[in-house]
């Protein structure tokens, strides 16, 4: 058993986050990881409104009595879902964590913090951290460069940025981007972190509620695999290796600078059912982490926990100890 800060606050057993995931974190989703004692999370805006986020968290509710929690993603500004409804549901079905990532929760934190939620704020840099940390959240999970998803637009890997959160922050964090094995959760914990955040190492889970393809997809890609597109839009996205990818890349060496989002607006909008729902891998683009190179099987979310548990615990156990030669 690996204790920390964040298994005391979330009230969970292993030190394991799964990050919000769009067309991912489903009740079936989250509720896999939390019967196999992480955190599991509702990924909020997968779900078209309020009331459908009410309706999947009842389903997750009914699948497992452990703690769950709920990512809020907040949108660039032209975007502009119900927040508060969403939070409403959040509150009325009882869920205690929500993980915010995007722009900051600073407008949404009486809300969350007046119904005696924990609030876990993901973050790509130290200075947004530490903003999280100033306006009362919780947590944070520090996303690094290896990320899938955002990883914003520092470019700062985790082994610099998790000692550099650590030397800053006061509130516990976690460990996110690039994590899928016990060697990198006892890496995270040397460099301070209380835990680990895994997004795309939970996809290919035999209880993720996408296609097959997917998961196969990332069996078979490597750590060579994904691109960053967007970033002359300043929205980098981390991405996997696709024919839909390739075109983007065209189109943003091609138009330079003049770049607009309608111009890859095929490739990147509307195009999540269409992967995990129906395996077309190739119809948009879709967040995908480096980890992809270090997964190599699909298991089910307690295999995958209990395994990274144990080899953290042979790590630390026999590997470190034994090098202590006084
Ligand atoms: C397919 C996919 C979809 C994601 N969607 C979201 C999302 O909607 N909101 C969010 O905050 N993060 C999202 N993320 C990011 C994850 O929550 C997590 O921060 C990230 O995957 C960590 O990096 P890793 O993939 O290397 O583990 C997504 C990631 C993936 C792979």
């Amino acid at each position: 058993m690996i204790k920390t800060k964040i298994t005391e606050m979330f009230d969970i057993e292993h030190p394991i986050v799964q990050g919000g995931m769009h067309y991912v974190g489903f009740a079936e989703m989250a509720a896999a990881v939390s019967n196999a004692g992480g955190l599991g999370i509702i990924t909020g805006l997968t779900q078209a409104s309020p009331k459908d986020l009410a309706n999947e968290i009842a389903r997750c509710k009914d699948m497992t009595d452990k703690p769950i929690g709920v990512n809020l993603t907040f949108l660039p500004g032209f975007a502009n879902p119900d927040y508060p409804g969403y939070i409403e549901s959040i509150v009325k079905g009882g869920v205690k964590i929500v993980e915010t990532a995007g722009r900051s929760p600073e407008k949404f934190m009486p809300l969350l913090k007046d119904a005696g939620i924990k609030v876990i704020h993901k973050c790509t840099s130290v200075r947004h951290a530490l903003k999280a940390e100033k306006i009362g959240c919780d947590a944070a999970s520090v996303d690094g460069f290896e990320c899938g998803g955002h990883p914003g637009e520092d470019d700062i890997p985790n082994m610099i940025l998790l000692p550099r959160a650590f030397e800053e922050l006061k509130i516990p964090f976690i460990a996110s981007g690039g994590m899928g094995n016990g060697q990198q959760l006892v890496a995270a914990l040397a460099m301070g972190a209380e835990g680990v955040n895994m997004g795309t190492r939970f996809i290919a889970t035999k209880e993720a509620p996408v296609h097959q393809n997917v998961k196969e997809a990332l069996v078979n890609a490597s750590e060579l695999d994904t691109e960053l597109i967007m970033r002359p839009l300043r929205n980098t996205e981390r991405v996997l290796k696709n024919d839909a990818v390739t075109r983007i890349l065209e189109k943003e060496k091609s138009l330079g600078a003049d770049i607009q989002i309608q111009d890859i607006f095929g490739e990147v909008a509307g195009v999540y059912p269409k992967i995990m729902q129906e395996g077309t891998m190739d119809a948009g683009a879709w967040s995908c982490g480096m980890v992809a190179g270090l997964i190599h099987d699909i298991p089910t979310c307690k295999e995958l926990i209990d395994r990274v548990i144990s080899e953290a615990e042979e790590i630390i156990n026999n590997r470190l100890s034994k090098l202590k030669t006084a």
